[in-house]
């Protein structure tokens, strides 16, 4: 034992005793908090792998937006971004950090930008269209803008996405002139129907008129030789002739066959004229703008006019086969039926224009509260891929500036308006049948 060394007493002993309860129980704390500490670890390393998990997932959603994604602090600074905005402006994402967003914007569009931070305290802005510097110029986005509040709720700035409205736009313009093209061309169709119509109608007109015109023009002539003939008979009179002189005269100027004729040149002439009335009342008719009201009207007149006059323009010899009843009565606007039927008669003949064989079938009959009115050609027929498409508006298979493909899709139009049914069907003998079915009767009154 050294001089500085003391002798171990019983307190000591003591003392030596507490000390190494008290270490142990240290000891046995610190293993505690070393277990607790490699607890935590564990479970800040798991944390750890969840939270990177999440980051990879928020950032790959982030780069596989479309769309662009900036987000800004409540001064503008823009806090992130995501791939879609580099590849816009082929900026970094580094580059891009820091700086306000306004400088990402048109110029023509700051006003409207500057007050998107005091706006959106107090709603989200919607749809705001403006343009964004892009690395190939302006590119036009529809921007929606919504504020970004912190734990407690209070705004830290905001989150801007912005969808490039480019492709979009284009396509939208695009469809827009197409769109307002076609509505030309189909006002151009329309237009060159009606034109071709009132052409039919005219043609047809004229020829019609033609006939009783000439009939009168012949009437008249005949009435003014005679008359002449009157004159000098009667200035002979006056002038005290003798009654043998006019015998002769008389004889001379067969005054007595002019006496019988002028009955009948009168009768002609009148009958001409009303001929003349007679169509011009049809063709006041057939202008279906002046019928409001749907009446019963003549069918077999309609048929027989449209007939006439078809035939007659037709430069075709084609042998005519019409069966149909005096006095079919239908229910409509004439007008309308009478185009209905012509465009019928008319495809018929335009069909046959290759035939050998020439004939046209018409048939009409009054079956129950019907009547039924088909048209038969020995034509070519139509093909089995074309039956289906005939009452499509400009399906045509006739040559540009014959036929505008509208006839039947106006037909079935009118048709159905009329409650009646259009069909077109092939025969097995060859050539075509088309059938409408029209009310013979006003609805209202069966
Ligand atoms: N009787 C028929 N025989 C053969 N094909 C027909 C007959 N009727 C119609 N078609 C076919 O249907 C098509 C459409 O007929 P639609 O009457 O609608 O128009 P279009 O006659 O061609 O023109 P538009 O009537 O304006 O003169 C015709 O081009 C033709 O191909
Ligand atoms: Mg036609």
């Amino acid at each position: 034992m050294s001089h500085n060394e003391k002798p171990i007493t019983s307190l000591d002993k003591r003392l030596d005793d507490n000390s190494e309860d008290a270490w142990v129980s240290v000891i046995q704390k610190m293993d505690e908090a070393y277990a607790d500490l490699v607890h935590y670890q564990v479970e800040i390393e798991e944390k750890n792998v969840e939270l990177e998990e999440n980051k990879l997932f928020f950032d790959s959603i982030e780069s596989s937006m479309s769309d662009v994604l900036i987000v800004c602090d409540h001064n503008g600074c823009i806090q992130r971004i995501n791939r879609a905005l580099e590849t816009l402006t082929g900026r970094s994402a580094e580059s891009l950090v820091g700086i306000n967003f306004t400088d990402l914007i048109d110029q023509r569009y700051l006003q409207k930008v500057d007050s998107f931070l005091t706006q959106v305290r107090v709603q989200s802005i919607r749809d705001c269209e403006l343009e964004l510097i892009g690395v190939e110029g302006a590119v036009p986005l529809s921007m929606n803008c919504s504020p970004r509040k912190n734990h407690r709720g209070r705004l830290v700035g905001m989150v801007l996405i912005g969808r490039p409205l480019g492709e979009l736009q284009k396509a939208y313009i695009e469809l827009n002139n197409t769109h307002a093209e076609l509505k030309l061309a189909q006002e151009r169709l329309v237009q060159s129907e009606k034109m071709a119509s009132l052409g039919r109608l005219v043609a047809g007109v004229a020829h019609e008129l033609n006939n009783p015109i000439s009939f009168v023009y012949g009437n008249m002539h005949a009435l003014q030789r005679y008359t002449e003939r009157l004159s000098v008979y009667f200035d002979a009179i006056n002038e005290g002739e003798s009654r043998e002189s006019l015998k002769l005269m008389r004889q001379q100027l067969r005054l007595d066959k002019v006496i019988r004729d002028l009955n009948s040149l009168v009768d002609g002439t009148m009958e001409g004229a009303d001929r003349v009335k007679e169509i011009v009342n049809d063709l006041r008719q057939f202008s279906s703008t002046q019928e409001s009201e749907k009446t019963l009207f003549d069918l077999t007149h309609v048929i027989r006019t449209a007939l006439h006059w078809i035939i007659k323009e037709s430069k075709q010899d084609v042998d005519v086969v019409a069966v149909i009843p005096d006095g079919l009565k239908a229910f409509g606007h004439s007008g309308q039926i009478h185009q209905v039927v012509v465009n019928l008669i008319q495809n018929a003949v335009d069909a046959m224009i290759d035939s050998k064989v020439k004939r046209l079938s018409l048939n009409a009959s009054h079956i129950g509260d019907k009547i039924e009115f088909h048209v038969s050609d020995t034509g070519p027929g139509v093909s089995e891929e074309n039956l289906s498409r005939l009452f499509d508006p400009f399906f045509t298979t006739k040559p540009v500036g014959q036929g505008t493909g509208l006839g039947l899709s106006i037909s079935y139009g009118i048709v159905s308006e009329h409650e009646g049914k259009l069909e077109i069907r092939n025969q097995s003998s060859g050539g075509v049948c088309a059938s409408l079915v029209l009310l013979a009767e006003n609805p209202e009154n069966v």
